[in-house]
């Protein structure tokens, strides 16, 4: 990759695009290990999970699908907001259906255990979590995930499908970053 980015907005580089790679490449096998025999669809919740979703997807067989989820939580500033919308409900019918939910990050644990109570409410074999972030200080719920990434502090985190008000989702790795950027 040669694009070259300007670093000031960011106070640190929190996970390298290498440290990305190689966490995925643990987590499909093991979700490989385990969904061995099964058909797995996969839930992205847009938009966050778009870039995990992609990267873990291409470590999956053929017969491995996606579906797409948007819920909103935040609006968009910084901070949860508590209340959870569908804004954009999936396609397929989760009936015996072996679900896992790909999420970018876990803040409060409210968006996701929402979710897992809703998908688990349609019928679906099992429904399970993999998530890339989690920020244990800032859990207000405690979610089962079955597959995480990193354990991050409760900074404000952007980049790899995470947004401040729709920017640096295209980041290739994931930063903290600067609180004078989303003060001003
Ligand atoms: P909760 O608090 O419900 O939030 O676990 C989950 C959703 O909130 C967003 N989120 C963030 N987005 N940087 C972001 O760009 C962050 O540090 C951050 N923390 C939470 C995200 O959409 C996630 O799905
Ligand atoms: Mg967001």
């Amino acid at each position: 990759m040669s694009f070259q980015y300007d670093m000031s907005d960011f106070s640190e580089v929190l996970v390298s695009e290498n440290a990305i790679g190689r966490k995925l490449d643990e987590m499909s096998a093991a979700i490989r290990a385990d969904y061995e025999g099964k058909d797995l669809l996969l839930v992205g919740v847009l938009k966050g999970a778009v870039m995990v979703m992609a990267d873990l997807a291409r470590r999956m067989p053929p017969s491995v699908q996606m579906d797409w989820m948007a819920v909103s939580s935040y609006g968009s500033g910084t901070k949860s907001s508590g209340v959870v919308r569908i804004l954009k409900d999936l396609d397929a019918d989760l009936t015996g259906r072996h679900v896992l939910i790909v999420e970018d990050i876990i803040d409060t644990g409210v968006t996701l255990s929402w979710l897992l109570g809703n998908l688990r409410s349609r019928g679906a074999a099992s429904v399970e979590i993999a998530a890339l972030l989690r920020k244990p200080a800032a859990a207000v719920v405690d979610v089962p995930v079955r597959y995480i990434g990193f354990d991050i502090p409760p900074d404000f985190v952007v980049g790899y499908g995470l947004d401040f008000a729709e920017n640096y989702r295209t980041l290739p790795f994931v930063a903290v970053l600067k609180p004078e950027v989303y003060e001003r």
